[in-house]
C-alpha cells in the first residue's frame, strides 16, 4: 500500500576546524553569547569564556535528568505560522473520531500523516498494522503489558528488560502491584524457564544508545519493542521496523512532549483491541487537540523531508527537520567528546558507524542522553555531577552501577553550554580539588 520512501540524503557536518569556522551557524551563534569557540577532535584545548551574558559562566543549576526536548524550540519558533494552530470551539467535541479504525478514538488526520512519516523516514512497516494512539508512549507501555500479559496464569507475566534499561520500566510494572505483570529485571540474567514473559526491546536504547535485540529468545516469551528513538536525528535508519508490538512517540520525533501523543503498531487485531480498551478504561481516549496539533507537527516534518531532503546544511532555503535535528545533535556530540577528553574523568560509549537508508550515508548515533563513566570505580557520578550543579540521573536507576550517570543531550543551546563547560572542567584525581 505504501512505498518506502528513501529520501534524499543529508551531507553530515563532520567535526573539522573548517566546518566548525568562521562562517558555520555554530561559530556564529557562539560568538554572539560570547563563548570561546570549543574546538572538536585535535583542537586545543576547551576554554571557557568570560561571558558577555549574566546567564553565561553563571552559578545557576542545570537540570539534565529528564529526556526534555527542548532543543526543537529554535526549529518550531522557525516555523511559526506554519507550525500554529487554531482550533474553533465547536470542532473535535466528541468523545469519538470520524475514522474508521479499529481504535475508535484515534483521529484521522493523525493516522493519514504517522502512515505518512513512516513511509518518509522508513523506519517501519505500516502494512497490515493497526494504530493505536495513547497519552504518549507511556500509555502504551502500560497498554501493551496489559495486553500481552497472560491473565490466565496464576502467576503475573514477568516483564524485563536488558541492564541498563529505561528508568521508568520497573515503577510503571509495579506501582498499581497488579496479578497480571510484574517486573522480573534484567533480560540478560532471566532464567525462568517455562513461564511466561514479555521482553521490553529498547532500540536505540534509553539510557545508553546501544542498538538491541531480544536476549531472552525462550518460548512463552512475548516482545515489545520501544522504538522511541528509532529516527534519522538520532541513528542511522537500517531497515524499517517489522515486529509484534512497537511503539513511538511524538516526544522524541518531533519534540513535542507536551503534547502526550504516541503511537503503537501492532500486528495482531486482538492485542491491538486490548491495548484500546485499557486506554479506553483509563483516559476514554486520546485529547482530539493533542492528535490534532501532532497531526500538524509530523506533516510539516514529512513536508520538510520531501521538500529539502538531503540538507543539513542551514542555507537560504531552509532545512529540513531531520537536518536540523541530525545537524544540533553531530555537533553536540562533538562538543561533549571534547569536554569529556579534556576533563579526562568520565568516558562515553563508542558507537558503531552503519549505512542510513534515510540519509544515504553512513553515520553513527546521536543519541539522546549521554551516558557517563567516572574512571574512579568508588565515585558516584550523580553526585559528583551534582556537585558541579549538574542533575543527572543515577546509574542505579537503570539497574547499573552509580558510576553511571545519565543527562540529557535533548535541552536548550544555554544549558547544553554549560553542561559542556563544567564537564570540561570536573578532571581526573588525584589532582582534582574540585571534587572535595
Ligand atoms: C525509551 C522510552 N520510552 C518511552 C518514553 C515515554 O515517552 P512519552 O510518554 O513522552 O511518549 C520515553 C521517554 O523518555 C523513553 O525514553
Amino acid at each position: 500500500m505504501f512505498n518506502f520512501c528513501t529520501c534524499m540524503s543529508f551531507k553530515q557536518e563532520p567535526c573539522s576546524d573548517e566546518e566548525r569556522g568562521k562562517d558555520s551557524p555554530v561559530r556564529k551563534r557562539d560568538f554572539k553569547k560570547g563563548i570561546h569557540e570549543i574546538m572538536c577532535i585535535n583542537n586545543p584545548p576547551l576554554r571557557v569564556s568570560t561571558s558577555e551574558r549574566g546567564d553565561y559562566g553563571d552559578d545557576r543549576v542545570i537540570n539534565l535528568d529528564a529526556g526534555d526536548p527542548t532543543m526543537y524550540e529554535t526549529y518550531w519558533k522557525k516555523m511559526g505560522k506554519k507550525a500554529t494552530m487554531v482550533i474553533p470551539g465547536w470542532r473535535s467535541m466528541s468523545y469519538y473520531s470520524n475514522g474508521r479504525s479499529l481504535c475508535w478514538f484515534l483521529e484521522p488526520d493523525l493516522c493519514q500523516q504517522i502512515l505518512r512519516l513512516h513511509r518518509v523516514v522508513g523506519n517501519a512497516i505500516t502494512e497490515g498494522r493497526y494504530i493505536v494512539v495513547g497519552n504518549g508512549s507511556s500509555q502504551l507501555i502500560l497498554a501493551a503489558l496489559y495486553a500481552l500479559s497472560s491473565p490466565e496464569s496464576s502467576e503475573p507475566t514477568d516483564v524485563v528488560s536488558a541492564v541498563p534499561y529505561y528508568s521508568s520500566y520497573p515503577s510503571m510494572c509495579d506501582y498499581l502491584k497488579t496479578a497480571l505483570f510484574k517486573w522480573g529485571g534484567d533480560a540478560s540474567k532471566y532464567e525462568k524457564e517455562g513461564s511466561n514473559y514479555i521482553e521490553i526491546v529498547t532500540s536505540p536504547n534509553n539510557p545508553d544508545g546501544s542498538l538491541r535485540e531480544p536476549v531472552v529468545n525462550r518460548s512463552g516469551g512475548k516482545l515489545l519493542h520501544d522504538l522511541a528513538y528509532y529516527w534519522p536525528h538520532y541513528t542511522s535508519i537500517t531497515a524499517p521496523a517489522d515486529f509484534d508490538v512497537a511503539l513511538f512517540t511524538a516526544s522524541k520525533c518531533t519534540g513535542h512532549a507536551g503534547s502526550r501523543i504516541g503511537w503503537a503498531l501492532v500486528k495482531d487485531p486482538e492485542i491491538a483491541m486490548k491495548m484500546v480498551k485499557f486506554i479506553e478504561l483509563n483516559t476514554i481516549g486520546v485529547s482530539k487537540d493533542s492528535q490534532l496539533r501532532a497531526a500538524r507537527m509530523l506533516s510539516i516534518v514529512s513536508d520538510s523531508c520531501e521538500q529539502f531532503g538531503s540538507t543539513n546544511v542551514s542555507d537560504n532555503r531552509g532545512e529540513s527537520f531531520y537536518g536540523f535535528g541530525h545537524r544540533l545533535m553531530t555537533e553536540r556530540w562533538c562538543r561533549i567528546r571534547q569536554a569529556v577528553k579534556h576533563g579526562g574523568m568520565f568516558t562515553l560509549p563508542e558507537f558503531p558507524t552503519a549505512y542510513c537508508t534515510f540519509l544515504h550515508q553512513p553515520t553513527e548515533s546521536r543519541p539522546a542522553f549521554a551516558w557517563l563513566k567516572c574512571e574512579d570505580e568508588e565515585e558516584d557520578c550523580a553526585g559528583l555531577l551534582r556537585r558541579h550543579k549538574i542533575l543527572g540521573r543515577s546509574g542505579v536507576s537503570f539497574g547499573c552501577s552509580p558510576q553511571f550517570v545519565r543527562v540529557s543531550m535533548l535541552d536548550r543551546d544555554d544549558n547544553f553550554d554549560l553542561l559542556v563547560q563544567r564537564i570540561s572542567k570536573i578532571t581526573a584525581a588525584p589532582n582534582n580539588s574540585e571534587r572535595h
